[in-house]
C-alpha cells in the first residue's frame, strides 16, 4: 500500500510481520550475494530483524562468513565495550549470533578524540568504497526525522562526520536507557547513506506515525533529513499498522 509518496511503503499487520519481511529481504540478498555489504542501524527498531537473522543462521544455515557490515553511527565518548555503545549493541543483537568475521564488521569508533574525528570519518568512507559500496542499508527514523544521526539541519551533501546530538535525540536515549545521553556522535552523512544501492526504512509504533508521514509527504528539506530519501531510486519503507495508520 502506498501512502502518497514516490517512495514505496508497505503497512504490515503488526511489527513482527514488518520485521520478518525485512529480515527475509536481507537473507535473500545474502543468499544471492554471499559477500553482500550491509549497512546496519541500531536502536529499538531493528532488534526483531536481527533476532530473525540469528534464527535463520542457526536453523536455516544462513551464512554470513563473507558478508561485510557498516554501521551508521556511534556515540562519542563511549569505548567499544561500553554497555551503551552501538558496537556493544551490535555484538549482543547480531554479531555474536551469526558467523560474521569480526574484521568484516565496521563501526565508527566512539573513543577517537574530536580533532581526530575528520580523519577517522574519511577512513570509514574509504572502507565503504573499498568494499564496493553498500548493497542494502537498513535505517530507522528518529522522532525529529533524523536518519543515522543526521539531525535536522543536516544537508543532502553531508558526509560521515562528528555531529552534536539534537535535544529530541538525547531525550529519547535518556528515556530508553535511563542514563545521561552523550552530547556528540559520529555518523554516516546523508550523501553517504544515499550512495547505498538499496535503502530500507523500518518504522514501528504510533509514536513514529507523524514523522513517517512527513518523510513521505512533507516538503523535502533539511528540517526533516529523512525527506532526502525521496531522491533515491530504491527506497522502501516498512511500517507496522500503528506507524502506518
Ligand atoms: C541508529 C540510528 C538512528 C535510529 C533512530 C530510531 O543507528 O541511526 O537513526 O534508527 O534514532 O531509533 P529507535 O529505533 O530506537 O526508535
Amino acid at each position: 500500500m502506498s501512502i502518497g509518496s514516490k517512495i514505496r511503503s508497505r503497512v504490515f499487520a503488526d511489527r513482527m510481520q514488518a520485521e520478518l519481511a525485512l529480515a527475509g529481504e536481507i537473507a535473500a540478498l545474502v543468499r544471492a550475494k554471499p559477500d553482500a555489504v550491509l549497512g546496519l542501524a541500531t536502536g529499538r527498531t531493528p532488534v526483531g530483524v536481527y533476532r530473525e537473522l540469528v534464527r535463520m543462521h542457526g536453523e536455516e544455515r544462513l551464512d554470513f562468513s563473507q558478508v561485510v557490515t557498516f554501521n551508521l553511527d556511534e556515540f562519542e565518548g563511549l569505548a567499544p565495550d561500553h554497555r551503551l555503545s552501538f558496537r556493544r549493541f551490535m555484538q549482543d543483537h547480531l554479531f555474536e549470533g551469526v558467523n560474521l568475521a569480526p574484521e568484516n564488521t565496521h563501526l565508527l569508533s566512539g573513543d577517537v578524540a574530536s580533532d581526530e574525528a575528520p580523519a577517522h570519518c574519511a577512513e570509514f568512507e574509504e572502507r565503504i568504497l573499498a568494499a564496493g559500496g553498500i548493497d542494502l542499508q537498513v535505517l530507522g527514523i528518529g522522532l525529529n526525522g533524523h536518519i543515522g544521526f543526521n539531525e535536522p539541519g543536516s544537508g543532502v551533501d553531508s558526509r560521515t562526520r562528528r555531529v552534536a546530538l539534537h535535544p529530541v535525540t538525547r531525550a529519547s536515549f535518556e528515556e530508553s536507557v535511563g542514563a545521561e545521553a552523550p552530547t556528540h556522535a559520529l555518523t554516516m552523512g546523508v550523501a553517504t547513506i544515499l550512495e547505498a544501492r538499496a535503502i530500507r526504512v523500518l518504522a514501528l509504533g504510533a509514536k513514529k506515525r507523524a514523522i513517517v508521514r512527513r518523510m513521505l509527504e512533507g516538503d523535502v528539506s533539511s528540517d526533516v533529513p529523512a525527506t532526502f530519501l525521496r531522491g533515491h531510486g530504491d527506497v522502501r519503507v516498512l511500517l507496522d499498522a500503528e506507524a502506518g495508520a
